[in-house]
């Protein structure tokens, strides 16, 4: 089977790190376009990645028009995702698009609809699903260990607002215009997708926001903290920040009636690197006692490396991209998956503006 053929539509920051997928795995995967509005970028992206100079374009719809581009990467601003997605699937092109999918609900129902119409896979690039660890507890809870689930939570803190932050004042991820929303739609929809996927689809939402820090630009939050309700009954919390003065954080945990499973980052590291650290579990199959008090203690659990190729999950998710559509499967992380990760986040700022618990389904 010859390789899938890929053309890259925004060549910035997150798209360096989707290259490894491209180098490495050219028997399945092989980039053969680059498109950036800004034509230095793509150029530079193009020479790294062995790309042909006459293959860069600055027009996502001349990179379109090559009969060689089976499939668009997207890695584009968040306000270009519904566009960008609909013209590749008019174009008769498989879509792999960054996270987050569109700025509001009516424009990702319209994107799926768009590329099921084309008859086109539609996957968005939800990393976190594709790391080895995570992999795992999802494996753990398939498999029972962990009962009923009956709650959980997310943390997603992410001191971009902080001073000596990596992001610049100006960062279109500050501007609500450009981003669709601020923490939650930019960080938080990682956590929001990783809760969905060990636990189910968000039903209800119930929000607070802040955005009064000076960075934020058009109603962008730079906090919030919301409860979701899922279809299985059970409750979940997010606490979501930009300017929460801690370290990058994430934390996932889980609670079912039979035992409870939380992943916590590494301190060291980049944010990438962070997420390699085992979960730990404590559950009635694995009891171990503590001597002095009996109680249960947690142990560490994982990595599963089962269908995945590298460690690297923005490798693994671009070589099973490229495996649905050679076998005809639909990607864990379809678009239409996501369309209820969209409406959990979506979800968070119509609660929070209406001031009452919402329905999803009423987005
Ligand atoms: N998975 C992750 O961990 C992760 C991390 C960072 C960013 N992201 C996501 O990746 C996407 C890109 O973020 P980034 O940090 O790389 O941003 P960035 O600003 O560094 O890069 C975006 C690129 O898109 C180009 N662009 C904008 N509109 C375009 C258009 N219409 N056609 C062609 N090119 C266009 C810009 O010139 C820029 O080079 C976002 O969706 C973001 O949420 C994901």
């Amino acid at each position: 089977m010859p390789p899938l053929r890929v053309g890259l539509i925004g060549s910035g920051g997150i798209s360096r790190a989707h290259m490894d997928g491209f180098l490495n795995y050219r028997d399945e995967v092989e980039l053969v376009a680059v498109c950036d509005i800004r034509e230095e970028v793509a150029q530079a992206y193009a020479a790294d990645a062995g790309v042909d100079p006459s293959a860069v374009y600055t027009d996502a719809a001349e990179l379109l028009a090559r009969d060689d581009v089976d499939a668009v990467d997207i890695a584009t601003i968040h306000d270009q995702h519904a566009s960008n997605t609909i013209q590749a699937a008019r174009a008769g092109k498989h879509v792999l698009l960054e996270k987050p999918m569109a700025c509001s609900v009516p424009e990702a129902r319209e994107m799926v609809s768009a590329c099921e119409d084309a008859g086109v896979t539609f996957m968005v690039a939800q990393m976190l699903r594709y790391l080895p660890h995570y992999q795992n507890v999802k494996r753990i809870i398939e498999a029972g260990e962990l009962g009923d689930i009956w709650a959980c939570r997310a943390d997603s803190w992410f001191g971009a607002a902080l001073p000596g932050s990596m992001s610049r004042d100006d960062w279109w991820g500050f501007d609500a215009q450009r981003n669709g929303g601020g923490s939650v739609m930019m960080v938080s929809t990682h956590q929001v997708d990783l809760l969905r996927y060990f636990v189910g689809n968000v039903v209800r939402v119930t929000a607070k926001t802040w955005g009064d820090h000076p960075l934020m630009r058009n109603g962008a939050e730079d906090r919030a903290v919301a409860t979701f309700e899922f279809d299985s009954g059970a409750m979940g919390t997010l606490l979501s920040s930009y300017s929460a003065r801690t370290p990058w954080y994430y934390q996932s945990l889980i609670l079912g009636s039979k035992g409870t499973i939380y992943t916590e980052p590494k301190p060291e590291g980049n944010v990438v690197d962070q997420h390699h650290a085992p979960a730990r579990i404590a559950s009635e199959a694995r009891e171990t006692k503590l001597g002095h008090n009996g109680l249960n203690a947690f142990s560490e659990v994982g990595p599963d490396m089962e269908g995945l190729v590298s460690e690297n999950p923005f490798t693994n998710e671009i070589v099973h991209f490229a495996r649905c559509i050679r076998d005809g499967k639909v990607p864990i992380t379809s678009g239409r998956d996501n369309l209820n990760t969209m409406e959990a986040v979506h979800g968070v700022y119509a609660a929070a503006k209406a001031g009452h618990t919402i329905e999803v389904s009423d987005l």
